[in-house]
């Protein structure tokens, strides 16, 4: 039951000592049964609050009611308790708060054991799964695709010549893909046997007429048309033609156009950058030849040959005919030539100030003779074994 203040018959010695006895036994049973910090505030007000504390009771119901001859006695006995039960009441909050804090770290360090316990539980676990002796799981290198590689190249000799890259859409409109570079309305090339035409397209005026893009030159156009002279840029990029595969051929390939316009340029300019293209691409010893030809956007036109890397431009090696040559000492490579005047007057460029050549080169066909591939199928097909050794 819990304690109350009793009131005094007997002020004796013996029955006050008796008296603040069982105060104190109350006190520190009291204190004892304190675990926490509400626990203790309640513990506290019970016995020190001023109105009602069990301290203002014993100085109400003990020294008041006392009489005169025992006043002293009774008061230095209360004395006494409100120093013990204010010295009770810190020390319970102490133990309080020592508890708290060991509560806590006691409730942390059973979370890392906890943590720890389970890391080898699972490990045991997975060890039943695991065969930790097994080769490890190997990931396979990707390697840059050959043809990819061999365009980038290329569009890097000539951005060391200062031109710059870019490129244009593959479905394009037969305005750009022929009528701009001055194709005239029958050309072959127009034809379905040769071009690759979006469906459902007839209704429209033909230059509007969408089709796969049969060139880069194309982009020669877009290009004029946004940038006034002088101009210097490579267009690499995806074109199509309706031919089908074999192991020259195949309906889509890689080209790579360059343009350079400016005032003054010359058959010369255009002959001694392709030679430098050609022996920075193909060694130092390469030699090219250019030879009369045709494309209805450049005039003259030339298509150029280099000497055989095969055969060193012999004709023959290992005692017979070069293959790769047929005997010739050249192989064939790229098309090129002065921009036909006609060219200019789609894109707004005066054909008295200025002058510029083109060129046009597929990727498949340089790459197959830098690396000796001889079927360009293996380009498409996406053999492992066969793209492996070019990373
Ligand atoms: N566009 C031409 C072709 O695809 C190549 C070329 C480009 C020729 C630029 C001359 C100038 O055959």
């Amino acid at each position: 039951m819990a304690y109350t203040v009793p009131k005094l018959k007997d002020f004796s010695a013996a029955a006050l000592d008796k008296a603040v006895e069982k105060l104190l036994a109350a006190l520190e049973e009291e204190s004892k049964a304190v675990s926490d910090g509400a626990e203790w505030k309640a513990f506290r007000d019970r016995w020190m609050a001023r109105k009602n504390g069990v301290l203002t009771q014993i100085n109400e119901v003990w020294l008041k009611a006392a009489p005169k001859e025992a006043k002293r006695a009774v008061g230095q006995r209360v004395n006494d308790l409100n120093a013990k039960v204010e010295t009770c009441v810190d020390e319970t909050k102490e133990r309080c708060d020592h508890l708290r804090d060991r509560g806590i770290s006691e409730k942390a360090r059973a979370e890392e054991y906890g943590r720890h316990v389970d890391w080898a539980k699972r490990a045991l676990e997975l060890s039943e799964h695991l065969d930790i002796t097994l080769p490890g799981i190997r990931r396979p290198l990707g390697a840059e695709h050959p043809v990819i590689k061999t365009m980038n190249e290329i569009v890097s000799v000539f951005r060391n010549l200062g031109y710059s890259v870019e490129e244009g859409p593959e479905i394009e409109t037969d305005y750009y893909n022929f009528e701009a570079l001055n194709f005239p309305p029958n050309h072959p090339a127009r034809d379905t046997q040769d071009t690759l035409f979006v469906a459902g397209q007839e209704s429209k005026p033909l230059r509007d007429r969408l089709l796969l893009r049969t060139h880069t030159s194309p982009v020669q156009i877009r290009t004029m048309e946004k940038m006034k002279p002088p101009v210097r840029v490579v267009c690499p990029g995806k074109v199509h033609r309706n031919d089908a595969p074999d192991a020259t051929h195949s309906p889509i390939f890689h080209q790579i156009e360059g343009l350079a316009v400016d005032t003054n340029i010359t058959l010369c300019d255009l002959k001694g950058t392709l030679d430098h293209a050609m022996k920075a691409l193909f060694g130092s010893s390469v030699k090219t030849r250019f030879f009369p030809s045709f494309f209805p956007f450049t005039e003259p036109s030339a298509d150029v040959s280099i000497s055989c890397i095969f055969c060193g431009g012999k004709g023959y090696r290992d005692g017979g005919r070069c293959p790769n040559c047929k005997a010739s000492g050249w192989i064939e490579l790229l098309g090129c030539g002065m921009v036909d005047p006609n060219v200019y007057g789609f894109v707004d460029y005066d054909p008295k100030k200025v002058s510029g050549f083109a060129f046009g080169m597929g990727v498949e066909r340089i790459a197959i003779l830098k690396y000796g591939v001889d079927d360009i199928q293996l380009f498409f097909q996406g053999d492992v074994r066969f793209l492996e050794q070019f990373g």
